[in-house]
């Protein structure tokens, strides 16, 4: 076909969306339907694409700018741009900003064949430019609404600088702290995890995906990611059906339901059938059983890697693996538009599989309205204007404040007197401004954070001195996405001035942790205390003044049973963006009142790792006099912090635990809670369901249901909730969903541990 003929073929069928835009009958938040209109236009579009093009669209690149995986050694930039003009690139990763999306696309649409548009994919994790809390902080909100928000407005700051596609949420429920990427999820829990999946996929996407605010949310790493062996990143995951079902697909399966754009595979193998080929995961789970509409892509380079995990002979082999598994784009392995071309004209690729991820890829295009407009996410002053906006500092304050967890707060030492009082602020983290930004932040300015130091300065009435007591990280060593953190585990030489600071001052605020670029990909840890001289820092100043306040800085669960025996207060508050050091100072001084809940376990050892609240019974849990039980013989079962737990400047009781079966699955428990201290507070409400015996065991409690109350001090509130077959049942190990009759208990409270318990039966 003539050039010319083409271009008024796409042009027909670009304008031809535009009239039909309003009269869409697709539905943006259900993965099951779509949209005839749009469908028609990519049946004419699939007829006129020459096989290359198709596999052009399966292709996507990294930017010239930034890398966020190992650069590979193919395509570099010249290769890629030549690439590019000949249509044969579908996606990029990691450009941003209006200019550079611009100057790309204007390439894709105006200089390739067929003018298809770009779509600009980038890690928005916890925020674009403006920082919010990380995820896992976040997910210690249990405000599912302001999770959503905070994911809009990430959305919008992205879209504002011509972004059209987040490689988030992460979702993959994580049991090991080791692990340094569970400060991108929603913690160890299936339940919680999958609500807040929701809530980002709605926040990124919206209501219209069209709209220059939305961005197409990504589902990752499917599957099983969270529970690479030992913590270790990108190693081994080997787990039964009734995980993968019951623990690992909950979130996924939820957010598919809930109208997700697109999911990434992972780097992990899933019992021995790396993810990226695994067909069972992507074709039988994904697309058939749960009917996904959306693409799947892999993850960065992890199509090539199928040479070294051993599944493939090399790269063509790779691509026929990976395409024929169901992963639609190639996230620069260069592996599609290198060998498929060829592995169909083998025949060892149906034309028909292309087809269909080109369809995919296309309706996520057609979507976003890039057809339309394919310039549509790049206006320069719109971009000027929205980033940064003071409405996104406000709401990543809120977030902030509400993803603090109180630890403990003994002889109510917090919050603080706001008048006449020393107190001493120490630590490197109080005065850092870069860290509490933690990782995944590749849009945003270094020093952006507002530090401990400076949200103390705000309450002008008491005494503030700081000493950094000890550096965390070796000064002068580069701290970037790409290079490990050196920590200082020998320089002592500045505790001195902390200690006579301590001594002089009524209160110390030590703040302790790890530095951002601790936690995050590639950064596990085989130790979970405090990293370098911390602890003898803490230990040090505790000689001198036992009034301390630590605030702890981390992206991942730690172990501190020192502090928690002998430090009055403790207060986790992770690492919360922007705005971490007036969202710390505003709930230290007790202008919020802390109401966020633990989303992972915190453990007492590494030696508890993997630790987690819904574990089963095993045969034998209790100790009957001698030594043959379920235990360790140096350590309690229990963790330092289980998981839903958090303190309030307020205490909460809970009483009238009724329960009702209403007919055939259906069950309704009601609770009253009452705010029995002396200030106003937020409690979130849990219950946990234990289905005492059932064909496939189940765990020995499972959080069912949270609901958020705020009580005045006095006031009651009965909390009802329905518990229905979705709450009542599990998977077999067939992957059937069943609801088995029999007893089971609740239990309703403020963590995992409550102890307020009644029964039903289940006929
Ligand atoms: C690798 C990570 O696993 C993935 O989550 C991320 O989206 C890509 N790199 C792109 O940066």
């Amino acid at each position: 076909m003539r050039k010319s003929l083409l271009v008024i073929v796409i042009i027909a069928l670009n304008s031809c969306n535009k009239t039909n835009s309003k009269a869409k009958t697709f539905d943006s938040m259900n993965n099951t339907v779509v949209n005839s209109s749009i469908e028609r236009k990519i049946d004419s579009l699939l007829e006129v694409m020459t096989l290359e093009e198709k596999v052009g669209q399966m292709n996507q690149y990294n930017g010239f700018w930034d890398a966020t995986g190992p650069v590979p050694n193919k395509g570099n930039q010249a290769e890629k741009y030549e690439d590019l003009k000949k249509g044969l690139v579908g996606s990029m990763l990691n450009v941003r900003g209006v200019k550079q999306v611009k100057a790309l696309q204007k390439i894709a649409v105006e200089e390739t064949r067929l003018g298809i548009p770009l779509i600009f994919g980038f890690d928005v994790i916890h925020g674009f430019k403006t920082i919010a809390p990380l995820p896992l902080a976040e997910a210690a909100s249990w405000d599912l609404k302001i999770i959503e928000k905070s994911a809009k407005n990430a959305a919008e700051e992205a879209a504002a600088a011509g972004l059209n596609w987040t490689f988030a949420p992460m979702i993959d429920v994580s049991r090991d702290a080791r692990w340094g990427r569970v400060m991108e999820g929603g913690g160890e829990d299936p339940f919680l995890g999958a609500k807040i999946a929701v809530a980002r996929v709605k926040g990124f996407q919206g209501n219209d995906l069209s709209s220059p605010k939305t961005i197409a949310a990504c589902a990752k790493h499917f599957a099983a990611y969270g529970f690479i062996e030992a913590g270790r990143e990108y190693n081994t995951v080997d787990i039964g059906t009734s995980t993968l079902y019951n623990t690992v697909f909950p979130p996924f399966k939820a957010v598919s339901d809930a109208g997700v754009k697109t999911f990434m595979n992972a780097f992990n193998e899933l019992n021995g059938v790396p993810a990226t080929a695994d067909r069972f995961l992507q074709r039988e789970v994904l697309k058939k059983d749960w009917k996904f509409k959306g693409f799947v892509i892999s993850d960065w380079g992890s199509i090539g890697e199928l040479v070294a995990h051993g599944h493939a002979k090399d790269l063509n082999h790779a691509a026929e693996l990976a395409v024929n598994a169901g992963s639609d784009m190639d996230m620069e392995s260069s592996a599609y538009v290198e060998e498929l071309t060829g592995l169909v004209k083998e025949g060892k690729v149906g034309k028909e599989l292309i087809d269909d991820a080109v369809r995919r890829i296309l309706r996520v295009k057609y979507e976003l309205g890039l057809f339309d407009d394919p310039y549509r996410y790049c206006n320069e002053n719109n971009e000027e204007e929205v980033t940064g906006k003071k409405k996104f500092h406000e709401d990543a304050l809120d977030i902030a404040k509400k993803s603090i967890v109180l630890l403990k707060n003994e002889n109510d030492l917090l919050p603080l007197k706001k008048q006449g009082m020393k107190i001493a602020l120490i630590g490197a983290l109080a005065n850092d401004k870069t860290s509490p930004l933690g990782n995944w932040r590749l849009a945003a300015k270094e020093e952006t954070a507002v530090s401990v130091v400076e949200g103390f300065q705000e309450y002008k009435e008491n005494k503030l001195e700081y000493a950094k007591g000890a550096d965390l990280v070796i000064p002068n060593t580069e701290i970037s996405m790409t290079q490990e953190v050196q920590v200082n585990t020998k320089d002592t030489s500045e505790f001195e001035e902390a200690l006579s600071l301590a001594k002089r001052s009524d209160v110390v605020v030590m703040v302790l942790g790890e530095h951002g670029m601790q936690s995050g990909e590639a950064r596990s840890r085989s130790t979970i205390d405090l990293p370098g001289v911390q602890q003898q820092l803490l230990k040090e100043v505790y000689k001198v003044n036992k009034n301390i306040v630590l605030v702890l800085m981390n992206g991942r669960p730690l172990a501190f049973p020192w502090a928690k025996d002998n430090i009055p207060a403790i207060v986790e508050s992770w690492q919360l963006g922007v705005q971490s050091g007036n969202a710390i100072a505003q709930v230290i001084y007790g202008d919020y009142n802390p109401s966020g809940k633990l989303p992972m376990t915190f453990p007492k050892s590494l030696g508890q790792v993997p630790i987690y609240y819904n574990h089963k019974n095993t045969g034998r849990p209790i100790r009957e006099g001698n030594v043959f039980w379920s235990h360790y013989s140096d350590e309690t079962n229990d963790p330092l912090y289980p998981f839903g737990y958090g303190l309030s400047y307020t205490s909460f009781s809970y009483n009238n635990l009724k329960i009702k079966v209403n007919g055939q699955n259906k069950v309704h428990v009601t609770v009253d809670v009452k705010n029995t201290g002396k200030v106003k507070g937020k409690e979130v409400v849990q219950l946990y369901l234990h289905d005492v015996y059932a064909s496939i065991t189940r765990p020995i409690r499972e959080l069912k249901g949270f609901e958020m109350v705020e009580l005045e001090k006095g006031e009651s509130k009965t909390v009802n909730f329905e518990l229905n077959e979705k709450e009542l049942g599990f998977y077999n190990n067939r992957g059937e969903f069943l609801v088995e009759p029999g007893k089971f208990n609740v239990f309703v409270g403020g963590n995992s541990k409550a102890e307020l318990t009644n029964t039903f039966i289940l006929k």
